[in-house]
């Protein structure tokens, strides 16, 4: 079995690799701005990982996992003009340096193109891979709308807010480990598992950019700070905030979040600070571990061996704490 980071950079040069069409310049030119732009290209890798851990030639998963990476790119343009973010991987985003059609339409092109990359994949359970694909894109839809809708409420529950990340997020870390696997032809009570694994992940991995959100440092989280204080996201910490404080705190934190004429870095400062009172950030920590715990029961089902199963475990676990 590979290490991560040689998938990494054999993934990093096959993606340098691929060609688009030149024109029209307007649609393609964001495409390559967003693709060169760097990330952490945590699906691909995961991709690779699921075929590794049941055959050797990974390379014959290379167009799943482009497929991955060119579909999550794509959510990021949509995501950024939904969620009026200015800059992603320390860089203006496309609806800033553009315009917000080039951000719809460069998008709608990416998913295609992403669609395209899984057709191309040698695959015996094509039908599967391909379904598998199409199910989780369309859950993703289903976790943005909720995530947009819960702006609006102030009465979201903590089960709502983690089966929203669950659809929003999650399920491309499940869809990517699973697809490497499916590619692979694994037993079904492994892809099973692996699909569960990486629904855990994902729900560590959510909780943590909505804690980044927070406490990142700009400069290696790539994202501004406070976006979603601003946007009004129900995040785990705002719903804890919520359910942690006297009334007093609870009525304020409330005015802060719908207050429209705030100057931005002061309403971000002022519920930091109720976060900080009410120790926010470590409930949130707790329960990242907590996520990756029930990671950890699934990968102990695998059929593969102890030493397969540590390499999944160490990669995964890289990204607990990670910084950007
Ligand atoms: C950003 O994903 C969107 C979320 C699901 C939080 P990543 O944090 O994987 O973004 P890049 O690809 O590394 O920039
Ligand atoms: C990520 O949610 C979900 C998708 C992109 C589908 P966020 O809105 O928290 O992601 P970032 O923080 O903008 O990367
Ligand atoms: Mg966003
Ligand atoms: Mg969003
Ligand atoms: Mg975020």
């Amino acid at each position: 079995m590979q290490t991560p980071s040689l998938l990494l950079e054999k993934f990093e040069n096959t993606l340098k690799n691929v060609s688009y069409p030149e024109c029209p310049e307007g649609l393609y030119e964001p495409i390559e701005y967003v693709l060169s732009a760097g990330g952490k290209r945590l699906r691909p890798v995961l991709v690779l990982l699921g075929y590794n851990l049941y055959r050797e030639d990974f390379e014959k998963a290379i167009p799943a996992a482009l497929a991955l990476e060119v579909y999550h790119n794509h959510t990021l343009l949509h995501d950024d003009l939904m969620d009026k973010a200015d800059v992603r991987r320390g860089r203006p985003t496309v609806h800033k340096k553009w315009d917000d059609n080039t951000a719809v339409l460069s998008g709608d092109t990416m998913l295609i193109m992403a669609f395209r990359h899984m057709l191309t994949c040698d695959c015996l359970r094509k039908t599967e891979l391909l379904d598998l694909f199409a199910r989780s894109m369309q859950e993703i839809c289903e976790g943005q709308q909720y995530d947009v809708n819960f702006e609006h409420r102030n009465d979201v529950r903590e089960e709502e807010y983690i089966e929203m990340i669950r659809l929003k997020t999650s399920v491309l870390l499940a869809c990517a480990i699973t697809a490497g696997a499916l590619v692979a032809d694994a037993p079904k009570a492994d892809t099973e598992a692996l699909y569960a694994f990486g629904e855990k992940i994902g729900l560590a991995f959510q909780l943590q950019d909505d804690y980044l959100d927070v406490y990142g440092d700009p400069a290696v989280f790539g994202k501004k700070i406070g976006g979603d204080i601003l946007c009004g996201k129900k995040t785990y910490m705002l719903i804890n905030a919520f359910n942690r404080a006297d009334e007093a705190t609870r009525q304020r934190l409330f005015s802060l979040i719908n207050d429209k004429d705030m100057a931005p870095a002061e309403k971000i400062s002022a519920v930091t600070n109720i976060y900080n009172e009410l120790h926010i950030a470590e409930l949130c920590c707790e329960k990242i571990n907590q996520c990756y715990d029930e990671a950890k029961a699934y990968l102990e089902k695998l059929s593969v061996s102890e030493e397969k199963k540590a390499v999944l475990w160490e990669f995964a676990a890289s990204l607990l704490g990670r910084k950007n």
